[in-house]
């Protein structure tokens, strides 16, 4: 499976990086994961559009246009074997120099795009989650590579039982998942948190309301707390490698009935019927 790295397609194991890559001193870079579905990129402009705001935000330059992202993530795709469905991760950080924490001048940023095969997932049962205080920066908006405090809850998560993500909180209001956005239904109303500095803005999200505004289903964007949170009638989380996916565990309490709900079900099939057109 080859990687492009730089301006080169290499096989995995021959791709090396500084060690003063300002991405390994600093976590100083930016990302994305992008899903592919039967080789083609999904949502690809949007992706590009909000790497493009994590670039500005950090004052680095893109390095490619439209076309070129295109074509390096075309080629990464056509190394990574098999139909199953995948995902091309592109990396870019400050690039190379001497520590320091000031921005170097005249610094070519190190690019990293590299495909994945995604893991493919039933959400019958549904996923349990834990709930925590927000202990991230105030940029979450910014997709940055420095994501120790998102493994670390993704991880007691993990430790808790086998949660499958970390809901956070912040203020007592409900920000997003250690690597998803957070929805919640209640009285037949969807709510998922507002796009501010505390949230990804998240392409499934997004895509998620669009979905169901167009279906004529009430969704507010419009914060609410953990209270809310644990007594909502569902509860969803959404990314590009999570999907839709139902909880029904939080802290250990059922989400209503502890089954996947009906709101759910009709977003997870709107999803999913989205996703099935662009396949054919
Ligand atoms: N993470 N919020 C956070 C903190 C995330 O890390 C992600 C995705 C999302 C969902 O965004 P999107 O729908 O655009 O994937 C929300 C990716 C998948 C990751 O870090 O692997």
């Amino acid at each position: 499976m080859q990687v492009f790295l730089n301006g080169q397609l290499l096989e995995k194991q021959e791709a090396k990086v500084s060690v003063l890559d300002r991405g390994f001193i600093f976590g100083d870079g930016v990302y994305e994961v992008i899903p592919v579905y039967t080789g083609r990129l999904f949502r690809f402009t949007e992706h590009l559009e909000r790497l493009q705001n994590s670039l500005d935000a950090i004052d680095i330059s893109n390095p490619y246009s439209h076309t070129e992202w295109n074509k390096i993530c075309d080629d990464v795709i056509a190394s990574c074997p098999g139909d199953a469905d995948k995902s091309v991760y592109i990396q870019v950080t400050r690039g190379v120099s001497d520590r320091q924490h000031l921005y170097p001048d005249n610094i070519t940023p190190t690019v990293f795009v590299m495909c994945n095969l995604t893991e493919a997932h039933s959400y019958h049962d549904g996923v349990m989650a834990i709930t925590h205080e927000d202990i991230r920066w105030h940029r979450c908006d910014i997709k940055a590579i420095t994501l120790l405090p998102n493994i670390m809850l993704r991880q007691l998560a993990r430790n808790s039982g086998g949660a499958y993500e970390a809901i956070l909180v912040r203020n007592n209001r409900v920000t997003e998942g250690a690597a998803s956005n957070v929805f919640m239904v209640k009285d037949g109303v969807v709510y998922t948190p507002p796009k501010d500095g505390h949230i990804l803005p998240g392409i499934t999200r997004d895509l998620v309301v669009e979905l169901l505004q167009a279906s004529g289903q009430g969704i507010l964007e419009q914060d609410f707390s953990l209270q809310e949170l644990k007594d909502a009638d569902e509860v969803w989380l959404t990314g590009s490698t999570t999907g839709v996916a139902p909880v029904i565990q939080i802290d250990g309490d059922a989400v209503s009935d502890g089954c996947p709900g009906q709101y759910w079900r009709n977003a997870n099939n709107l999803f999913n019927q989205y996703i099935e057109k662009i396949k054919t």
